[in-house]
């Protein structure tokens, strides 16, 4: 979970919620230029946008209510400058200060934005960012903002995403001022904006009123490792830092902004790819650009995957098709959030804050007057978490400031992507709280204790089965269950187990990969925290195409004793098939312990063994200490002890790669039990049990064993640790997942209501 004093909050920006009004004394910018030429979808503009100027009082009412403690935002050059520079526009001064005041009566502390992208166009008239007085503009400007906020707000960000304001303002010509200038310009524009920067860290500390802290709120995709191997590390690292991107789009990249801002000095391999392009650069411009900083932002909203070429160089790759996406187009990559904490936070020396994070969606308002943006938690409930890892790991991460509160003004795109977790009727005006500002306020209210990695998880655990070839195995394991496994002596499907010899796979869930050993080592709070160094149970389906070897098992003390610390064997079948009239060897026929020895030393086999006859659909229970062997023909399914302990008694003299197999005469002399239980109690019928209900055929100390006939649907509440399934016959659904003959899987712990439908046979099982 994160620190006590971790800062959650929200994220906004003048010009996207503000709108305006006729008698509020603002300057034009960049941007109202932009808009009024036509560059905005359907030809939209923000002259009333969210009209935050008229209504933040309720809005940050709002925001106490959403308990939201923390409120990036960004007040407007032009709108306190309408020239720029000169003289101030009193009524933005006094709508800001009341802002702030209203967010700190709120309970809100304001972290203060001066530029996010409203370039005063008095200004760009006289050249914009690329006329070098730029720097002193940008300085008076700071010193305004510290003589008439820093009384009452501590916290300030200098310039929002500079690679935006260079790159798609002044090189491709996609956002305000719409510039497709030369490559030398834009990095005069670049360097000029780090100088503007830095003068505007020293004005403000110089005219601030008490201690101010100060940062920097740049971007950048996230080059991020294709596996998490060292070597796709490092090649995400490389491009992360580096520079891959061709020059008419050179301004995508981390280093260029970051490195002389935190660390005084441009990145050696862009001073190398850029030289024929740079403007002068002297030291003393560096040391403007590098002034101390209390903390670095980055906005991050996806990446993209790297890996290790062959020759060791990077290498972009490709995402699968139907990779999820956001409303506007953008990847989901929570990973990519949690390498670029990491990354970030390595090479810098400030705390890092997300100064914005978020995701665009299609909101539409439900039939209960509701909006429930369930994408949008899933996303932040993914990000969050990956952030979480992150921290957890090391990194100097201090706050997080969700992109957006209120859906608004999208630059270019307008009002069609809905990046709030406050839905607004443009209409109207009126405002309806998402499901994703409920769920924020739980996560902000338990420190991110609420995120799902936080919580047991509630998905199904199916799990890849471990088959294994016996001299008396078939081919059923893959020709009735369809198992990928070669060989025409399979005789075991491990499915649910954690036994090193034969340790399943989880797949199809957030742990996707994990051995069910792992699992429950590092997650023993999904199998309900219970006690037991190992995973308790095995259960496995077992094609008998020969008879078995006449066996026994040990009980739990005998197997710790002479075992290795092994757990005993109790076991119980239930016969899936078998031919007609099939027998079965449970149990014997000696009276004393000696009888027994003499029996089994003589090799009397048909008068020791006991064969009873069985069906499809009868059920077994067999005790520690009991004789048993599957005859050829049979198919079980097998709950059993999680150990691999068997005592062989008699082989019927058959050889294994051209040897008799080991006999464990002693041993099975040992643990069977004399005189054997009878026959009535080691066999019943579980055949025509009432459909659709959970039917209990066994409880014991080690497991509780059910059998369910699914025949349209049904539902039981799964309150136990944990619940394993194994889908015998037919197919169907569990909880929106499809399930068929052959699957196995785990029902976690606090699983809640289990829905089931189809037609199928499930056996299932718990402690
Ligand atoms: C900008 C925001 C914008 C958000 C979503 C960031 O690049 O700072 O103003 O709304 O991304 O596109």
């Amino acid at each position: 979970m994160f620190q006590d004093d971790f800062v959650w909050g929200v994220a906004s920006s003048a010009y996207q919620v503000e709108g305006t009004d006729a008698e509020d004394g603002r300057g034009r910018t960049v941007w109202d230029k932009f808009v009024e030429e036509g560059n905005i979808y359907e030809n939209q503009n923000a002259r009333t946008s969210c009209d935050h100027m008229h209504r933040y009082k309720s809005d940050y009412a709002l925001m106490r209510n959403l308990g939201i403690k923390a409120y990036r935002f960004s007040i407007n050059w032009a709108r306190i400058l309408p020239e720029g520079t000169g003289p101030v526009n009193e009524k933005a001064i006094a709508m800001y200060r009341d802002m702030i005041l209203t967010m700190k009566k709120n309970g809100i502390t304001p972290y203060l934005t001066m530029f996010h992208w409203e370039f005063p166009q008095a200004l760009q008239e006289k050249g914009g960012w690329l006329n070098e007085d730029v720097v002193e503009w940008f300085g008076e400007y700071a010193k305004v903002v510290a003589e008439n906020f820093s009384d009452i707000c501590e916290n300030f960000i200098t310039i929002n995403e500079p690679q935006c304001v260079v790159g798609l303002g002044h090189l491709r010509g996609a956002q305000a001022p719409g510039l497709k200038l030369s490559v030398p310009e834009t990095f005069q524009i670049a360097h000029n904006l780090l100088k503007a920067h830095g003068k505007a860290v020293i004005n403000l500390r110089k005219y601030a009123k008490q201690e101010i802290k100060v940062g920097f709120a740049p971007t950048g995709g996230v080059a991020y490792p294709y596996t998490d191997s060292k070597e796709d590390i490092g090649a995400a690292k490389k491009v992360y830092f580096g520079f891959y991107n061709p020059m008419d789009n050179w301004t995508w990249n981390i280093s260029w902004f970051s490195d002389p801002v935190f660390l005084g000095h441009y990145p050696k391999e862009g001073l190398e790819k850029f030289k024929e392009y740079l403007p002068v650069i002297t030291k003393e411009d560096m040391e403007l650009i590098h002034q101390p900083l209390d903390f670095m932002g980055q906005n991050i909203y996806n990446g993209y995957y790297v890996r290790a070429g062959k020759d060791g160089e990077p290498e972009f790759v490709d995402r699968a098709p139907g990779f999820p996406r956001t409303a506007n187009n953008w990847p989901i990559t929570p990973r990519a959030f949690y390498y670029g904490i990491k990354f970030l936070t390595e090479r810098y020396p400030l705390p890092l804050y997300i100064t914005e994070n978020g995701m665009a969606c299609h909101d539409t308002v439900g039939s209960d007057g509701r909006v429930h943006d369930t994408d949008r938690i899933n996303f932040l409930d993914s990000y969050i978490g990956a952030m979480q890892k992150a921290y957890e790991e090391g990194a100097n991460i201090k706050g997080y400031f969700l992109w957006t509160f209120l859906d608004n003004f999208e630059w270019t795109e307008g009002y069609k992507d809905r990046f709030g977790i406050v839905y607004v009727d443009f209409q109207t005006q009126r405002r309806i709280v998402k499901d994703s500002a409920l769920w924020y306020q739980k996560v902000m209210e338990t420190n991110g204790e609420s995120l799902s990695m936080n919580q047991t998880t509630k998905e199904i655990l199916f799990l890849n089965p471990v088959c294994t070839h016996n001299i008396w195995g078939g081919t059923r394991l893959r020709e009735d269950f369809g198992y990928p496994v070669e060989g025409n002596d399979l005789g075991e499907c491990w499915g649910i187990s954690a036994h090193p010899n034969g340790d399943g796979t989880l797949r199809d869930c957030s742990y996707q990969g994990w051995k069910l050993s792992e699992l429950w080592e590092k997650h023993p709070e999904i199998f309900g925290n219970v006690e037991s160094d190992r995973f308790p149970l095995l259960i496995k389906i077992i094609d008998a195409k020969d008879d078995l070897s006449i066996q026994v098992h040990p009980n739990d003390a005998y197997a710790k004793e002479h075992e290795n610390g092994s757990l005993g064997k109790m076991e119980c079948w239930y016969i899936l098939d078998c031919k007609e009239n099939a027998t079965i060897v449970i149990g014997h026929n000696a009276k004393t312990k000696e009888e027994l020895r003499q029996m089994i030393e003589e090799g009397r086999w048909s008068d020791f063994i006991r064969e009873v006859p069985i069906k499809k659909g009868d059920f077994l229970q067999i005790d520690p200490g009991t004789v048993h062997a599957i005859k050829g023909g049979t198919l079980i399914l097998e709950t059993q002890q999680n150990s691999d302990i068997t005592y062989r008694v008699y082989d019927y003299d058959r050889l294994s790669n051209g040897k008799p197999r080991e006999l464990h005469i002693e041993k099975s002399i040992d643990v069977i039990t004399v005189p054997a239980k009878s026959v009535a109690d080691s066999v019943k019928s579980a055949e025509n049990l009432p459909v659709n209900q959970l039917n209990e055929l066994y409880a014991c100390q080690y497991y509780h064993v059910y059998k369910m006939e699914v025949s349209g649907s049904m539902s039981f509440e799964q309150d136990k640790p944990f619940f394993n399934m194994t889908v015998t016959e037919g197919d169907g659904i569990v909880n929106g997942q499809p399930v068929k003959k052959g699957d196995h899987f785990i029902l976690p712990n606090g699983f809640g209501t289990v829905e089931l439908q189809g037609e199928m046979q499930i056996i299932a099982s718990t402690i």
